[in-house]
C-alpha cells in the first residue's frame, strides 16, 4: 500500500511555463497515485499579483487531461496558495513564512519542506540565502531543494553558486534537477548494460568501435530567446543532458546497484574523459546554426530571423562533438554527441556500433560484407532497443543480409508509465538522489565545457549553418567521416524518400 508523503512544497516561478507544463502535472499524477494526499500544501509564489482563486484556476487548466472530474480537480487545487513575491525583498520572505507556518498546521503536515526553484537562475542564490536568513529552513524534518537549470554558465559562476546555496543546505539535501534521469529509456541503460551479459562482456574498446549519442529537436528556439542566445546548444544540452547519459555509458559496474556506488561511479567516468587544448577542442566540436528552410511544404525561419535573436548572432544551435575517455576500457574509442534544434525528426537515441568481423570469410564467396553490430537504445519518442545483425539471404547462394530485432514499448505502456518529472519529485519525496547531479559532476562538466567555449571564443570563425530539418552542417558529418564512420541514424534519409525534404 502506498503511504502518503506529507510535505509542503514551496514552488517559486509558479506562473512559469516549467511549473504549468510538467510540474503541476506531475503533482497531480502523484496524487491519483495516492503518494500526495490529505497532508500536502503548495505555495506557488511568482511575481505577478494572482489571487489563490486565479492560480487555482491555472492549476485546474494545467491537469485537465488528466483529471477524472471536476470535483477531484477541484480538490487538488484546493491545497495550492498563492503568494506574489520579488524574490529580492526580505519582508517577502516573512509573509512567506507566515503562510508556510499556518499551512503546515492547517495540513498537519510537521516540518517536512520541500523548496523548488524554477525560474531565472540569477535569483536562486538570493533566494536561498533567504530561506535561511530568515528561518523558513529551520533544520527540523527533511528540508530540501529542488534547483533546475542552468548551474551556473561556466565552472567559475557554478562554483559561485554552489558556495552560496551550501551556506544553506548541504549538498545531501540540493537537488539538482537533469530531467532526463527521470526518463525511462535513460534509467534503462543501466539494465541493458549490466543485467545482459552478452553486452557486459563487449562493452568495452576491444568489441565497440565507436558510440553516437544523438538529441535532435525539430523545434526551434520558440520563446526562449533570451536564454538560449546566451546559452547556446552546448550549455543547454551537452554539458547537462549528454554528458549524464555518456557518464552513465562509460561508467564501471557499480560495487551494489545504490546510490552511492553509482554516483562513485558517474564521477570517475566523468573524470576520465580527456580534456581538450583549445586546438584540439576547435578540431573536435562543431557548431552549427539553422537557416531557413522548408519542410512538407512548410517554411521555416533562420534562426536569425526569430523572434528576440540578434541579426548577426554566432550562438550555436547544433553541435557535434567528440570526446575520448582516458581509461583501459575505452582508450581509442570516440563518444560522438550530436543534439540541435530544428533537425530533422524530434528523438533522442543512442547507437553502440560494435566492431566488424573479420570480412576474409565472406568475401570470397559473395559481394556483401558482414556490417557491424549496432545496439540502439531508443529514448524518446518510442522507448526501446534494436539490434541489428547479419543473416544469411533465403536461397540457393551464400549471400549476407542485414537483419534486426526490435523491441519497442507500446503506447499504451507508455501513456500509463510515470513522466520523468513525476518520478524525479517522488525521488526527492523519498530523499533519493541517485537520479540527480551531484555537485562533482556538475563541476566536472563545466570543466569539459569551458574548454570548448573558450575556443570557440578565443579563436572566432564563420558558423557552419544547415537548413532547418536537415540533420545539421556538413562539417559535423566530415568529423566522423575523416575516420571511416558515418552517424548511424539517417532521419532526413526517410523524409528525403519520400519528397518531405
Ligand atoms: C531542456 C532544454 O533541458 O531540454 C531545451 O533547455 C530542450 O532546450 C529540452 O528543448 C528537451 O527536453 P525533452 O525532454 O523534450 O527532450
Amino acid at each position: 500500500m502506498i503511504k502518503e508523503k506529507y510535505c509542503l512544497f514551496t514552488i517559486f516561478g509558479a506562473t512559469g511555463d516549467l511549473a504549468k507544463r510538467k510540474l503541476y502535472p506531475s503533482l497531480f499524477r502523484l496524487y491519483k497515485r495516492g503518494e500526495l494526499h490529505k497532508h500536502f500544501a503548495v505555495i506557488g509564489t511568482a511575481r505577478r499579483p494572482w489571487t489563490n482563486d486565479f492560480y487555482r484556476q491555472v492549476i485546474i487548466k494545467s491537469i485537465l487531461e488528466l483529471i477524472e472530474n471536476e470535483k477531484q480537480a477541484a480538490h487538488f487545487a484546493s491545497h495550492f496558495y498563492y503568494q506574489s513575491h520579488d524574490a529580492r525583498d526580505t519582508k517577502h520572505y516573512i509573509t512567506l513564512k507566515k503562510l508556510g507556518e499556518k499551512l503546515k498546521k492547517d495540513y498537519y503536515i510537521n516540518d517536512n519542506q520541500i523548496f523548488y526553484l524554477a525560474m531565472a537562475p540569477q535569483f536562486f542564490a538570493g533566494i536561498v540565502s533567504h530561506l535561511k536568513s530568515q528561518h523558513i529552513i529551520m533544520g527540523k524534518e527533511f528540508e530540501r531543494l529542488i534547483i533546475e537549470k542552468p548551474f551556473g554558465s561556466n565552472l567559475k559562476t557554478a562554483t559561485i553558486l554552489n558556495k552560496e546555496i551550501t551556506k544553506s543546505f548541504p549538498e545531501k539535501d540540493i537537488f539538482r534537477i537533469d530531467h532526463y534521469l527521470g526518463k525511462e529509456m535513460i534509467q534503462n541503460i543501466s539494465a541493458v548494460r549490466f543485467g545482459n551479459l552478452v553486452f557486459e562482456a563487449l562493452w568495452n574498446k576491444k568489441y565497440i568501435d565507436n558510440i553516437q549519442i544523438t538529441f535532435a529537436e525539430s523545434i526551434g528556439v520558440e520563446n526562449r530567446a533570451e536564454y538560449y542566445e546566451v546559452s547556446g546548444a552546448l550549455k543547454d544540452m551537452v554539458q547537462n543532458h549528454i554528458l549524464q547519459v555518456l557518464s552513465l555509458l562509460a561508467m564501471e559496474a557499480p560495487k551494489r546497484f545504490k546510490e552511492k556506488e553509482i554516483r562513485k561511479e558517474k564521477i570517475k567516468a566523468l573524470r576520465a574523459i580527456c580534456k581538450y587544448t583549445e586546438e584540439k577542442a576547435l578540431k573536435n566540436f562543431i557548431p552549427g546554426q539553422y537557416v531557413a528552410g522548408d519542410f512538407d511544404n512548410q517554411h521555416f525561419l533562420g534562426y536569425r530571423e526569430e523572434i528576440g535573436i540578434a541579426k548577426n548572432s554566432t550562438t550555436e544551435t547544433f553541435v557535434a562533438g567528440k570526446f575520448f575517455i582516458d581509461n583501459e576500457r575505452w582508450q581509442g574509442v570516440p563518444f560522438y554527441v550530436r543534439t540541435g534544434k530544428r533537425l530533422t525528426e524530434k528523438g533522442t537515441r543512442i547507437n553502440i556500433i560494435f566492431k566488424k568481423v573479420a570480412e576474409n570469410l565472406f568475401n570470397e564467396q559473395n559481394n556483401r560484407t558482414a556490417l557491424p553490430n549496432v545496439l540502439t537504445i531508443y529514448i524518446q519518442p518510442t522507448e526501446g532497443f534494436s539490434l541489428s545483425l547479419n543473416g544469411k539471404e533465403i536461397g540457393q547462394n551464400f549471400q549476407l543480409t542485414p537483419l534486426k530485432l526490435q523491441y519497442r514499448n507500446k503506447a499504451s505502456i507508455l501513456s500509463n508509465s510515470p513522466e520523468a518529472y513525476e518520478k524525479l519529485i517522488l525521488d526527492v519525496l523519498n530523499g533519493k538522489r541517485a537520479n540527480f547531479s551531484h555537485w562533482d559532476e556538475v563541476a566536472r562538466s563545466w570543466e569539459l565545457i569551458d574548454v570548448i567555449c573558450n575556443a570557440w571564443d578565443n579563436y572566432p570563425q564563420k558558423i557552419p549553418t544547415y537548413k532547418a530539418y536537415t540533420m545539421g552542417p556538413h562539417e559535423a558529418f566530415e568529423l566522423l567521416e575523416k575516420q571511416g564512420r558515418h552517424w548511424e541514424w539517417k532521419p532526413d534519409e526517410w523524409y528525403i524518400k519520400r519528397g518531405k525534404l
